[in-house]
Protein backbone atom coordinates (compact mmCIF):
# COMPACT_ATOMS: atom_id res chain seq x y z
CA UNK A 1 0.00 0.00 0.00
CA UNK A 2 2.44 2.69 0.85
CA UNK A 3 4.48 1.73 -2.51
CA UNK A 4 1.00 2.16 -4.46
CA UNK A 5 0.70 5.71 -1.70
CA UNK A 6 3.93 7.13 -4.19
CA UNK A 7 6.31 6.30 -0.34
CA UNK A 8 9.55 5.04 -1.99
CA UNK A 9 11.88 2.82 -0.47
CA UNK A 10 15.90 2.48 -0.56
CA UNK A 11 17.09 -0.60 1.19
CA UNK A 12 20.42 -0.44 2.01
CA UNK A 13 22.72 -3.39 3.46
CA UNK A 14 24.86 -1.59 5.94
CA UNK A 15 25.33 2.24 6.69
CA UNK A 16 26.39 4.25 9.50
CA UNK A 17 23.20 5.61 10.30
CA UNK A 18 19.51 5.71 7.94
CA UNK A 19 18.98 8.82 9.58
CA UNK A 20 22.41 10.19 8.40
CA UNK A 21 22.15 9.04 5.07
CA UNK A 22 18.22 10.47 4.86
CA UNK A 23 20.26 13.91 5.83
CA UNK A 24 22.28 13.42 2.97
CA UNK A 25 19.92 12.77 0.23
CA UNK A 26 17.87 15.77 1.57
CA UNK A 27 20.93 17.53 1.15
CA UNK A 28 21.18 16.70 -2.12
CA UNK A 29 17.65 17.58 -3.14
CA UNK A 30 15.96 14.70 -1.87
CA UNK A 31 11.80 15.49 -0.29
CA UNK A 32 10.46 12.37 0.36
CA UNK A 33 8.33 10.03 0.57
CA UNK A 34 11.18 8.47 1.12
CA UNK A 35 11.63 5.21 3.21
CA UNK A 36 15.66 4.61 3.74
CA UNK A 37 15.68 1.39 5.51
CA UNK A 38 19.22 -0.73 6.46
CA UNK A 39 20.17 -4.37 7.73
CA UNK A 40 22.65 -2.99 9.66
CA UNK A 41 24.06 0.33 11.17
CA UNK A 42 27.54 0.93 12.32
CA UNK A 43 26.72 4.30 14.06
CA UNK A 44 23.13 3.83 14.76
CA UNK A 45 21.85 7.04 16.90
CA UNK A 46 19.35 7.26 19.53
CA UNK A 47 17.83 10.28 21.57
CA UNK A 48 20.31 12.81 23.59
CA UNK A 49 23.50 11.40 21.49
CA UNK A 50 23.40 7.84 23.02
CA UNK A 51 24.33 4.76 20.62
CA UNK A 52 21.52 2.99 19.10
CA UNK A 53 23.40 -0.91 19.24
CA UNK A 54 21.66 -2.09 15.66
CA UNK A 55 22.33 -5.65 14.21
CA UNK A 56 21.24 -7.65 11.54
CA UNK A 57 17.41 -9.35 12.13
CA UNK A 58 16.92 -5.92 14.17
CA UNK A 59 14.25 -2.97 11.90
CA UNK A 60 16.48 0.20 11.16
CA UNK A 61 14.31 2.70 9.15
CA UNK A 62 13.64 6.47 8.71
CA UNK A 63 11.29 8.25 6.07
CA UNK A 64 11.87 11.17 5.21
CA UNK A 65 8.68 13.73 4.60
CA UNK A 66 7.85 17.06 3.33
CA UNK A 67 4.54 16.67 3.51
CA UNK A 68 3.30 19.00 6.16
CA UNK A 69 2.52 23.35 6.43
CA UNK A 70 4.54 24.53 8.42
CA UNK A 71 7.82 23.63 10.53
CA UNK A 72 5.79 24.24 13.85
CA UNK A 73 4.06 20.86 13.48
CA UNK A 74 7.37 18.61 12.91
CA UNK A 75 7.58 17.68 16.56
CA UNK A 76 3.62 16.29 16.48
CA UNK A 77 5.59 13.87 14.22
CA UNK A 78 7.06 12.08 17.46
CA UNK A 79 3.82 10.73 17.83
CA UNK A 80 2.52 9.85 14.89
CA UNK A 81 5.53 7.77 14.18
CA UNK A 82 4.46 6.17 17.86
CA UNK A 83 0.84 5.47 16.97
CA UNK A 84 2.31 3.96 13.57
CA UNK A 85 4.48 1.70 15.24
CA UNK A 86 2.28 0.23 17.37
CA UNK A 87 -0.53 -0.46 14.99
CA UNK A 88 2.56 -2.22 12.57
CA UNK A 89 3.50 -4.36 15.40
CA UNK A 90 -0.46 -5.34 17.05
CA UNK A 91 -0.87 -6.13 13.15
CA UNK A 92 2.64 -8.02 12.84
CA UNK A 93 2.18 -10.13 15.87
CA UNK A 94 -1.56 -10.89 15.76
CA UNK A 95 -2.44 -8.88 18.87
CA UNK A 96 0.42 -11.20 20.95
CA UNK A 97 2.55 -9.06 23.04
CA UNK A 98 1.61 -6.11 25.12
CA UNK A 99 2.76 -3.14 23.46
CA UNK A 100 2.73 0.23 24.92
CA UNK A 101 3.83 3.82 24.30
CA UNK A 102 6.39 5.69 26.38
CA UNK A 103 6.79 9.43 26.40
CA UNK A 104 8.15 10.87 24.12
CA UNK A 105 9.53 8.66 22.22
CA UNK A 106 9.58 5.10 23.14
CA UNK A 107 8.06 1.90 22.41
CA UNK A 108 8.08 -0.72 24.90
CA UNK A 109 6.77 -4.61 25.15
CA UNK A 110 5.71 -5.64 28.74
CA UNK A 111 7.25 -2.36 30.12
CA UNK A 112 10.31 -2.93 28.95
CA UNK A 113 12.06 -0.95 26.27
CA UNK A 114 11.47 -2.67 22.75
CA UNK A 115 12.28 0.50 20.19
CA UNK A 116 12.62 4.43 20.11
CA UNK A 117 12.05 6.90 17.31
CA UNK A 118 14.76 9.38 16.93
CA UNK A 119 12.73 12.74 14.99
CA UNK A 120 15.18 15.11 13.24
CA UNK A 121 14.15 18.34 11.25
CA UNK A 122 16.46 19.76 8.32
CA UNK A 123 16.01 23.09 6.84
CA UNK A 124 16.15 22.80 3.01
CA UNK A 125 15.98 25.39 -0.10
CA UNK A 126 13.55 25.16 -1.85
CA UNK A 127 13.80 27.46 -4.81
CA UNK A 128 11.27 29.58 -4.02
CA UNK A 129 12.27 32.76 -3.61
CA UNK A 130 9.20 33.94 -1.33
CA UNK A 131 9.65 30.74 1.03
CA UNK A 132 13.70 29.88 0.10
CA UNK A 133 13.63 27.20 3.12
CA UNK A 134 11.26 24.76 4.37
CA UNK A 135 11.53 22.10 6.98
CA UNK A 136 11.97 17.88 6.27
CA UNK A 137 11.36 15.63 8.59
CA UNK A 138 13.79 12.68 9.16
CA UNK A 139 11.78 9.83 11.24
CA UNK A 140 14.22 7.08 12.43
CA UNK A 141 12.66 3.99 13.67
CA UNK A 142 14.48 1.19 15.53
CA UNK A 143 13.03 -2.11 17.06
CA UNK A 144 14.98 -4.66 18.54
CA UNK A 145 13.31 -7.45 16.49
CA UNK A 146 16.22 -10.18 17.39
CA UNK A 147 18.45 -8.52 19.83
CA UNK A 148 18.92 -6.26 22.30
CA UNK A 149 21.37 -4.76 24.46
CA UNK A 150 22.09 -6.08 28.05
CA UNK A 151 24.16 -3.41 29.15
CA UNK A 152 21.47 0.10 29.88
CA UNK A 153 20.58 1.73 32.64
CA UNK A 154 16.82 -0.15 32.09
CA UNK A 155 15.46 -3.30 30.78
CA UNK A 156 15.28 -4.15 27.42
CA UNK A 157 13.41 -6.64 25.09
CA UNK A 158 13.43 -7.94 21.60
CA UNK A 159 9.84 -8.46 19.92
CA UNK A 160 11.14 -12.45 19.48
CA UNK A 161 11.25 -12.98 23.31
CA UNK A 162 6.77 -13.04 22.28
CA UNK A 163 7.52 -16.77 20.91
CA UNK A 164 6.79 -18.04 17.47
CA UNK A 165 4.56 -15.03 16.15
CA UNK A 166 6.99 -12.97 16.44
CA UNK A 167 7.58 -10.84 12.55
CA UNK A 168 10.99 -10.70 10.95
CA UNK A 169 12.24 -7.00 10.32
CA UNK A 170 11.26 -7.54 6.98
CA UNK A 171 7.46 -8.08 7.90
CA UNK A 172 7.53 -5.83 11.02
CA UNK A 173 8.34 -3.09 8.27
CA UNK A 174 6.03 -3.79 5.80
CA UNK A 175 2.79 -3.36 8.33
CA UNK A 176 4.99 -0.47 9.37
CA UNK A 177 4.98 1.83 6.03
CA UNK A 178 1.39 0.88 5.86
CA UNK A 179 0.30 2.06 8.98
CA UNK A 180 2.36 4.88 8.75
CA UNK A 181 0.57 5.89 5.49
CA UNK A 182 -2.66 5.36 7.56
CA UNK A 183 -2.04 7.47 10.11
CA UNK A 184 -0.42 10.29 8.23
CA UNK A 185 -3.79 10.38 6.78
CA UNK A 186 -5.38 10.55 10.44
CA UNK A 187 -2.79 13.31 11.57
CA UNK A 188 -3.62 15.35 7.70
CA UNK A 189 -0.57 18.06 8.15
CA UNK A 190 -0.87 18.63 11.43
CA UNK A 191 -4.75 19.51 11.41
CA UNK A 192 -5.71 15.95 12.65
CA UNK A 193 -3.07 16.09 15.92
CA UNK A 194 -6.28 15.76 17.87
CA UNK A 195 -6.96 12.27 16.59
CA UNK A 196 -3.29 11.48 17.18
CA UNK A 197 -3.27 12.88 20.65
CA UNK A 198 -6.05 10.48 21.75
CA UNK A 199 -4.80 7.85 20.50
CA UNK A 200 -1.34 7.90 20.87
CA UNK A 201 -3.02 8.53 25.03
CA UNK A 202 -4.70 5.06 24.72
CA UNK A 203 -1.79 3.45 24.40
CA UNK A 204 0.55 5.73 26.57
CA UNK A 205 2.66 4.05 29.65
CA UNK A 206 2.37 5.83 33.54
CA UNK A 207 -0.39 7.76 32.67
CA UNK A 208 -2.17 8.88 36.20
CA UNK A 209 1.03 7.51 37.88
CA UNK A 210 3.65 8.78 39.50
CA UNK A 211 6.45 9.83 37.57
CA UNK A 212 10.14 11.68 37.25
CA UNK A 213 11.34 13.14 34.50
CA UNK A 214 14.87 13.49 34.24
CA UNK A 215 15.52 17.03 32.78
CA UNK A 216 19.07 18.81 31.76
CA UNK A 217 19.12 20.42 35.22
CA UNK A 218 16.69 19.12 37.81
CA UNK A 219 14.21 16.22 38.25
CA UNK A 220 10.34 16.94 38.31
CA UNK A 221 8.02 14.50 39.55
CA UNK A 222 4.11 14.44 39.79
CA UNK A 223 1.46 12.70 38.56
CA UNK A 224 1.36 12.27 34.52
CA UNK A 225 -2.13 13.59 33.53
CA UNK A 226 -1.72 13.84 29.77
CA UNK A 227 0.09 15.03 27.16
CA UNK A 228 -0.70 19.05 25.79
CA UNK A 229 -1.82 20.08 22.72
CA UNK A 230 1.58 20.47 21.29
CA UNK A 231 2.88 17.30 22.86
CA UNK A 232 4.32 17.98 26.03
CA UNK A 233 3.91 15.97 29.11
CA UNK A 234 2.05 17.31 31.83
CA UNK A 235 2.55 16.39 35.64
CA UNK A 236 0.53 17.91 38.52
CA UNK A 237 3.58 18.66 41.39
CA UNK A 238 3.51 19.39 44.75
CA UNK A 239 3.97 23.09 43.07
CA UNK A 240 0.91 22.78 40.41
CA UNK A 241 0.67 21.66 37.18
CA UNK A 242 3.92 21.65 35.04
CA UNK A 243 4.33 20.74 30.98
CA UNK A 244 7.69 19.53 29.97
CA UNK A 245 9.24 19.30 26.44
CA UNK A 246 11.53 16.40 26.91
CA UNK A 247 13.65 14.42 29.22
CA UNK A 248 13.89 11.08 30.17
CA UNK A 249 10.76 9.41 32.24
CA UNK A 250 10.98 6.69 34.23
CA UNK A 251 7.98 5.16 37.22
CA UNK A 252 7.71 6.32 40.77
CA UNK A 253 9.67 9.01 43.37
CA UNK A 254 13.52 8.63 43.34
CA UNK A 255 14.53 6.35 46.13
CA UNK A 256 17.54 7.89 48.80
CA UNK A 257 20.36 5.91 49.72
CA UNK A 258 18.33 5.09 52.72
CA UNK A 259 16.20 3.46 51.26
CA UNK A 260 13.32 5.59 51.26
CA UNK A 261 11.25 7.53 48.46
CA UNK A 262 12.86 11.58 48.44
C1 LIG B 1 15.92 6.14 21.07
O1 LIG B 1 15.10 5.45 21.68
O2 LIG B 1 16.89 6.66 21.65
C2 LIG B 1 15.73 6.36 19.60
C3 LIG B 1 16.33 5.25 18.79
C4 LIG B 1 16.18 5.44 17.29
C5 LIG B 1 16.95 4.41 16.50
C6 LIG B 1 16.65 4.50 15.02
S1 LIG B 1 17.25 3.12 14.11
C7 LIG B 1 16.89 3.96 12.63
C8 LIG B 1 17.33 5.39 12.81
N1 LIG B 1 18.73 5.54 12.55
C9 LIG B 1 19.41 5.89 13.65
O3 LIG B 1 20.65 6.09 13.71
N2 LIG B 1 18.58 6.01 14.69
C10 LIG B 1 17.22 5.73 14.31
Amino acid sequence: MARACGVRLLALESVDSTNDEARRLIEMGERGPLWVVAARQTGGRGRLGRQWISPPGNLHASLILRDFAEAAVAPQLGFVAGVAALSALRAATGGAGRFALKWPNDLLLDGAKLGGILLENVSAPTGDARAPVAAVAIIGIGVNCAEAPLDLPFEARTLASIGPSAPDSATLFARLSDAFVETLDLWRGGDGFALIRDAWLKDAAYLGAHIRVELPRETVEGRFETIDAIGRLVLTTHNGARAVEAGDVSLGPRQTAAGGVA
